[in-house]
């Protein structure tokens, strides 16, 4: 296992924001100081200080009064994040809101499921120089013997904040899954034989490819939370009825795993509120997805194309670079809305008491 690519930063106006704290920053400085033991000195009592993800975990149970809380014993929601029609913002969602909710103090697992591996590559993790072992091959290791989803493991931040399962070109070969028994079953087999590891997460977050696969089938059977990624074009916004009518087949054949119509969720991505199209064809998609629709739609933002997945020391999803850019500020309102509806807890206490309630100063 390698050691962790970076320790993010946050200021004490991001923490501030990010804990929901309700107070000033002087007040904030000081309540912090009790739980993580700071650096407060008598000439320099309000000294600056910034905080790391697993920091702000331990600040907001503090906070709420569930310090030293019994994490949740249970498998934690796991979201796919799904669309048919390739280029839609998938990987830039996905990435994205993997390191909010880290931010935001969940531990999180990221699973790149998709063998072009752009999720991998926004991590800064090159398969070409670094040996990784996928999911695929995990899971096909499940009734052999060990799974070995511990090795393939790579931590993105440290304290088991944003781990990492990440993917090259050879997850192309589907072979092993064309002969497996009950194929579609195959992820859950592997949530099934490795509960106790995959239990000391807050979420799951899998990152898919366009298109039908056995992989991306299997995935979607174990998920059961969809988050469905469309833009306000024309081609996007018809394959939404494809993914509806896969998910149709998905519920006929196997009654017990029912997924709603479009999934749990569906996001609008790339939205320009200046473009009539995009305006139109809001309401389209909003008749499509019946009541399913975020509330946040997440707009065309010229961050989201910077980033660098080229350069390893430079690479990173906007949110972890810019916290309070446009597109951030939206992948933010993303997260707090998707704790909610897909019920992911801090430390295994319902999303209305960490973030229903704001904390008295
Ligand atoms: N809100 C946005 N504003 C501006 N650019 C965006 C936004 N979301 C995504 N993009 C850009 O759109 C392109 C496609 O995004 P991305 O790779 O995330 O799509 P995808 O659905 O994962 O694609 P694929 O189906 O190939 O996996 C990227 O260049 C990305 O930077
Ligand atoms: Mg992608």
């Amino acid at each position: 296992m390698s050691t962790a690519r970076k320790v993010p930063k946050i200021k004490p106006r991001h923490a501030i924001a990010l804990t929901g704290f309700d107070g000033t920053p002087k007040v904030f400085r000081d309540r912090c100081n009790k739980v993580l033991g700071g650096d407060k000195t008598p000439e320099k009592p309000y000294q600056h200080r910034d905080y790391t993800p697993a920091e702000i975990r331990l600040i907001r149970l503090y906070l709420l009064s569930l310090a030293g809380a019994v994490a949740y014993p249970g498998m934690p929601p796991v979201i796919n994040v799904r669309m048919s029609k390739g280029g839609v913002g998938k990987t830039t969602l996905a990435t994205n809101l993997a390191v909010c909710l880290a931010h935001l103090g969940y531990r999180c697992l990221f699973i790149d499921g998709d063998p072009q591996s752009s999720a991998t590559d926004v991590f800064g993790v090159d398969w070409t120089t670094q040996k990784i072992t996928h999911i695929s091959e995990v899971m096909s290791r499940v009734g052999k013997g060990p799974s070995g989803i511990q090795n393939a493991i790579i931590p993105i931040y440290p304290d088991g904040m944003l781990d990492l399962v990440a993917a090259d070109i050879t997850m192309e070969n589907e072979n092993w899954l064309l002969n497996a028994m009950s194929r579609e079953y195959a992820f859950q087999r592997l949530l099934d034989a490795e509960t106790e590891f995959f239990s000391q997460y807050d979420v799951i977050i899998i990152d898919s490819a366009p298109g039908a696969s056995f992989l991306t089938t299997s995935f979607m059977m174990a998920s059961k939370k969809l988050l469905s990624v469309v833009t306000p074009e024309p081609k996007p916004v018809a394959a939404l009825d494809v993914l509806a009518s896969s998910i149709a087949e998905i519920n006929y054949n196997f009654p017990n795993r029912a997924i709603g119509p479009l999934g749990t969720h569906v996001v609008v991505n790339r939205f320009d509120q200046t473009k009539k199209p995009h305006v139109e064809l809001l309401s389209t998609i909003a008749s499509k997805c019946q009541g399913m629709l975020s509330d946040v739609i997440v707009r065309q933002h010229v961050g989201f194309l910077k980033e660098n997945k080229d350069d390893p020391e430079h690479c990173g999803p906007l949110f972890e670079n810019d916290l309070g850019a446009p597109g951030s500020r939206d992948v933010l309102d993303l997260a707090r809305e998707l704790v909610k509806v897909f019920d992911i807890r801090l430390a295994g206490h319902q999303a209305e008491a960490v973030l229903g309630m704001r904390i008295a100063a």
